[in-house]
């Protein structure tokens, strides 16, 4: 079960990972996929320069904007979920 983390401290925060968990959540919804995917948030991954922090499993991703993130976690997460 892949399990995606969102760094929730402040600089993230003002960046939209608000934003970021509730469009994951959404879209974990629409897919049905609530039980198949664990979503968390994280205490600051020590990466805010970076963009918004957040990883699937154990990999590092930033992502420029809310719908960037959007667009990794339906390549990456719906995409292999799916698959599974
Ligand atoms: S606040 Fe997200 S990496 Fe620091």
């Amino acid at each position: 079960m892949p399990t995606v983390v969102v760094c929730v401290g402040s600089s993230c925060h003002i960046k939209g990972a608000r934003d970021v968990i509730g469009r994951f959540n959404e879209l974990l919804r629409e897919h049905g996929l609530q039980n198949e995917v664990v979503l968390k948030g994280s205490f600051c991954m020590e990466r805010c320069g970076e963009g918004i922090n957040w990883q699937i499993d154990d990999e590092p991703l930033s992502s420029s904007s809310v719908e960037e993130a959007v667009r990794v976690f339906r390549t990456r997460v719906l995409g292999c979920a799916e698959q599974g």
